[in-house]
């Protein structure tokens, strides 16, 4: 928190949070100034805060989400991107609202099939607010398993589960989001996040093939790193 010397009113902000599925990381929920402190030094100074105080817990880097438009700041601050994401758009195409959750799934603590949010995050959604459900898909006799939060008039999907290898076909994927997509009244908009971004190297080919299919990139943006060693931190508190 940045204050004003008389007054103690706070003029920013860092805030970084641990979760156990993080393992050592700390995840930066944003960092902020008002307008009128900007460019004098004092992001910088936040960050090298909230870097200390996540080393002095033991924590061994720390990730922020950078959107395009930050990312030359946050690596002018010593961070390195580490991978980029998407949140994907569609509008749902059913005719009947989903009256309740279909099915009560723990949410897996493994990596996930196709994507997924922090656990934690959806383990603190208040329980009015998530569910879960199961749709046999007909055609391809295979189970998907979905996990998802109601935010305002939208509906987050945090994970999703196909019974799949992982060199399926993206088609088969796309008409398993086709079937997801029914499962609200059009036209909800559904979100997916994060999901890996289409445009690079390693993206798996169904990233791409859900946009081509009508999800629309909504936002991109890199998670950048830094890595809470001597010099990293020394550069950091160079003010
Ligand atoms: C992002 C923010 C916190 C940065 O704080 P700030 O106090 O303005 O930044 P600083 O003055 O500490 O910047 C320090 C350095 O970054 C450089 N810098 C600033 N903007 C930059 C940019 N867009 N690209 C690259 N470098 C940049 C400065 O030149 C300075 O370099 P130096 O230390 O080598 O002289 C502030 O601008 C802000 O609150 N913005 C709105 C909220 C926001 O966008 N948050 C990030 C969400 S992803």
């Amino acid at each position: 928190m940045v204050e004003d010397g008389g007054s103690l009113r706070p003029q920013g902000y860092a805030l970084l949070g641990r979760a156990p599925s993080l393992g050592s990381r700390a995840r930066g929920a944003g960092v902020g100034l008002l307008p009128a402190l900007r460019g004098r030094g004092l992001g910088r100074r936040l960050l090298a805060f909230a870097a200390d105080r996540a080393h002095a817990a033991g924590l061994d880097s720390v990730e922020f989400l950078a959107e395009p438009e930050r990312l030359p700041w946050y690596l002018g601050m010593g961070f390195e991107p580490d991978r980029e994401e998407w949140t994907l758009l569609a509008e749902a195409t059913g005719s009947a609202a989903l009256a309740a959750p279909e099915a009560q799934l723990e949410l897996p603590r493994g990596e996930a099939p196709l994507w997924t949010w922090t656990p934690q995050c959806w383990d603190r959604t208040p329980a009015r607010q998530r569910g879960a459900l199961r749709l046999e898909l007909r055609e391809t006799q295979l189970e998907l398993r979905a996990w998802f939060s109601r935010e305002g008039q939208a509906i987050l999907i945090h994970r999703v589960e196909l019974d799949t290898p992982p060199d399926t076909p993206s088609a088969v994927i796309v008409a398993a989001l086709d079937a997801l997509r029914a499962r609200w009244p059009a036209p909800t908009p559904l979100l997916l996040y994060p999901c890996p971004a289409g445009s690079t190297a390693s993206a798996p080919p169904w990233s791409r093939a859900l946009v081509a299919a009508n999800w629309r990139v909504a936002q991109r943006s890199t998670v950048v790193r830094i890595r809470l060693v001597p010099d990293r931190l020394c550069a950091l508190r160079s003010y």
